[in-house]
């Protein structure tokens, strides 16, 4: 049977086309005689592309030039100074991830600015340190200041896919929303791992086939991201299925920062250079007298003492910059109770001041709170709760009246329970 042949006109070019079927006029209304013929689809196709081009290429640029102010800003010194505002001693880790974060802004602007084949390459962080010394406060108060997103994903929340728990893609889900839905943005932002030792293998390295392989699962999932691999998930978090549509990120640029306590790291260190000692290298174990042993042996850690621990070696390789941080003495204690911009005592002397009461902490008691807290052996965590108890009674019983006093706390209020001394003024 012969096709039958029809005519339309274009509505742009005026051309009149031999439709035979729909490829040959693509778009065409019968209502109005609408029509578009397809070199002019084409034309427009290409004048969208160029001029989409032309854009991309003048939001880099915006975005490059904004980069100038945001170097200029974030030098080094600059965000050390403000983590010296919140965090007490840990000058070393201060350093290096302002220093990590810097260097991390240069580097997209060299991406932005350069085609010239140099890549300057990233360099991912992790963190050791004990319990309760300022690992999760750092790069909390750390993603308050910076310009572009940062996120923080508890490692230990994460499972290999198809087991109970979060997928390792929440981390960079996270970072997605953090960049208020700008992949773009995303790409270049920030992820922190926390509690990161809780993935590690619990048989250290040398358990092979059978010990972990949930932990060893996420270790290897988590690699794909930190070599750099575009990320797929589904907006709300659900598990991806074919029909849920999905938003992919590249991970290439994005700066990995982990860190945790690695509880028994410092028994790896110790019988690493205890063996080593015994033919004759290992006169560095003995620490100074008036440091803890296990920060001494903590700032001698090295990468295979982590793959010792549980850490796949391909991950620590991906790891360049290893950041140790110190246990928080009585003195460094007595300093967090008293001088961070958010210091427990400075709280309370605001909180009642506003009922008219001076409140004066003697430093022999707060250092009784140090000694307490370190007994706990949490760091400056428990610093807190000590002191929310002792305050617990005052803040209840001062609202009572309006007279204006003063409240006295004691070494004998931490140490034996005494009563806080109230004085009027
Ligand atoms: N160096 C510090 N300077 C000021 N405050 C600190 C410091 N270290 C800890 N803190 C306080 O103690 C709390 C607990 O510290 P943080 O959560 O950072 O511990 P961590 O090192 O992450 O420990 P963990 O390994 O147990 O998670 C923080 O919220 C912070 O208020
Ligand atoms: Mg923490």
């Amino acid at each position: 049977m012969a096709q039958q042949t029809m005519q339309h006109q274009c509505s742009f070019c005026k051309r009149i086309i031999n439709v035979r079927d729909q490829y040959d006029l693509p778009i065409y209304d019968p209502n109005t005689g609408f029509a578009i013929c397809r070199n002019c689809i084409k034309e427009v196709n290409h004048f969208l592309e160029e001029h989409d081009a032309a854009q991309q290429q003048d939001e880099k640029q915006v975005f490059a030039g904004q980069l100038d102010d945001i170097l200029a800003k974030n030098k080094p010194h600059i965000i050390k100074k403000y983590l010296d505002e919140y965090i007490i001693n840990q000058d070393r880790a201060k350093k290096i991830l302002s220093v990590a974060v810097y260097n991390h802004y240069k580097r997209m602007k060299y991406g932005y600015q350069h085609d010239d084949g140099t890549e300057i390459e990233k360099s991912n962080v992790i963190m050791l340190g004990p319990s309760g010394c300022g690992k999760t406060a750092l790069l909390s108060h750390l993603s308050k200041l910076l310009d572009i997103p940062f996120a923080v994903t508890d490692a230990s929340s994460l499972t290999e896919a198809g087991f109970v728990g979060a997928d390792v893609e929440v981390a960079v889900r996270n970072l997605y929303y953090a960049a208020d839905k700008d992949v773009e943005k995303a790409e270049h932002g920030i992820i922190y791992l926390d509690e990161f030792d809780k993935i590690a293998r619990k048989s250290g390295a040398n358990n092979s086939i059978t010990a972990d392989p949930g932990h060893e699962g996420v270790q290897q999932a988590l690699l794909k991201m930190l070599e750099g691999s575009v990320v797929e998930f589904t907006s709300r978090g659900q598990r991806k299925h074919p029909e849920a549509p999905t938003i992919k990120v590249d991970t290439k640029n994005i700066l990995f920062i982990v860190g945790g306590a690695f509880v028994g790291i410092d028994e790896v260190i110790a019988k690493r250079l205890n063996k080593a000692s015994s033919i004759g290298f290992g006169a560095e174990v003995q620490g100074k007298e008036d440091k803890p042993k296990f920060d001494e042996l903590i700032h001698q850690v090295r990468p295979e003492d982590l793959m010792q621990y549980g850490i796949i070696p391909e991950i620590i390789g991906r790891l360049p910059v290893i950041c140790t941080l110190e246990t928080l003495d009585e003195d460094a204690l007595l300093r967090i109770l008293t001088e961070p911009k958010n210091a427990p005592v400075k709280q309370y002397e605001k909180l009642l001041a506003m009922d008219n009461v001076e409140l004066e902490f003697q430093e022999e008691a707060l250092r009784a709170v140090a000694r307490k807290a370190i007994e706990r052996k949490t760091g400056a965590r428990s610093l807190k709760g000590i002191i929310e108890d002792l305050m617990l009674d005052v803040m209840f019983d001062i609202p009572k009246s309006t007279e204006p006093r003063k409240v006295i706390i004691t070494k004998a209020c931490i140490e034996d329970g005494a009563q806080p001394e109230v004085v009027k003024k």
